[in-house]
């Protein structure tokens, strides 16, 4: 059983992504890239040219972006959000409140393949970042074998060296008499390089509660890849709407520069 409240902390941090409530739609169209960020040619080196234009957005993006509704990067800040799970032995849900991330600033974004076919696009990297810390409160219920376990508190995570190989499609299409890009479909494969956790409220009991994180640490890397896969559903979505968010009010001619 204490096996399965260690899986249920990492669903918790491996779902730091799951935050977005898409932005409002009041925003309207903008007339030129934000400055520090420009747009690509279709030549040779259309795959290089985006990567740094996504550099350079993530550089410009770490106290936020309000004409295109984009969150402040670093620290990230999450108000809200749930998280549900469930395998044969472990039901649940769980949520996270005013959940900071930092170290996503320093994201680096490497070996991009982009490509356009017609109307459809095709984007493949790998992103790296050397750090991330994670703190904030949670609460859940989850049941085992048909026992409920509702625990309360506060957790925090350090994880370094993850490494994320990225596969996305998207289309282009027309709004309004102009084109735009979306995502539809985003792929990807995290690896985390080491991973230290904490949590109290899991159990009343502190000594329990504090072999309970030690057992966590120690077989979380067991756990990561089928909690990844099980929780996808819930934050794969969200994700590709959030920058479908932002993309809606960038016209794809201020991107893809046809002169
Ligand atoms: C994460 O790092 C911070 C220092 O930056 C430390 O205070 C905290 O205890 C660490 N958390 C874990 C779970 O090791």
């Amino acid at each position: 059983m204490s096996t399965k409240r260690g899986l249920f902390i990492m669903a918790v941090i491996l779902n730091i992504l799951e935050v977005f409530s898409a932005p409002e739609n009041s925003i309207k169209p903008i007339n030129s890239l934000p400055k520090g960020v420009s747009g690509c040619k279709r030549d040779d080196h259309l795959s290089e040219c985006v990567q740094k234009g996504l550099q350079d957005m993530l550089k410009i993006s770490k106290n936020g972006i309000p004409e295109l509704n984009i969150m402040p990067v670093d620290p990230f800040v999450v108000r809200k959000a749930t998280v549900q799970f469930e395998n044969s032995l472990v039901q649940g849900k769980a949520s996270v409140k005013n959940m900071k991330v930092i170290g996503l600033d320093n994201a680096v974004i490497e070996d991009s393949d982009f490509k356009i076919n017609g109307k459809l696009t095709q984007y493949k990297g790998v992103i790296r970042l050397p750090y991330l810390k994670v703190e904030g409160s949670y609460k859940a219920n989850i049941f085992i074998n048909n026992n409920k376990i509702s625990s309360s508190g506060e957790f925090n995570a350090n994880l370094t060296d993850i490494v994320a190989k990225f596969d996305s499609t998207g289309e282009i299409y027309e709004k309004d008499g102009r084109n735009y890009i979306r995502f539809t479909s985003l792929n990807y494969e995290p690896t985390v390089g080491n991973m230290q956790l904490y949590a109290n409220g899991l159990v009343p009991d502190e000594n329990l509660n504090n072999a309970l994180v030690e057992l966590a640490n120690e077989n979380w890397r067991r756990a990561y890849q089928s909690l990844f896969s099980s929780t996808r559903p819930s934050w794969e979505p969200l994700i590709i709407k959030y920058f479908n968010s932002i993309l809606e009010h960038v016209p794809w001619d201020l991107l893809l520069l046809e002169n």
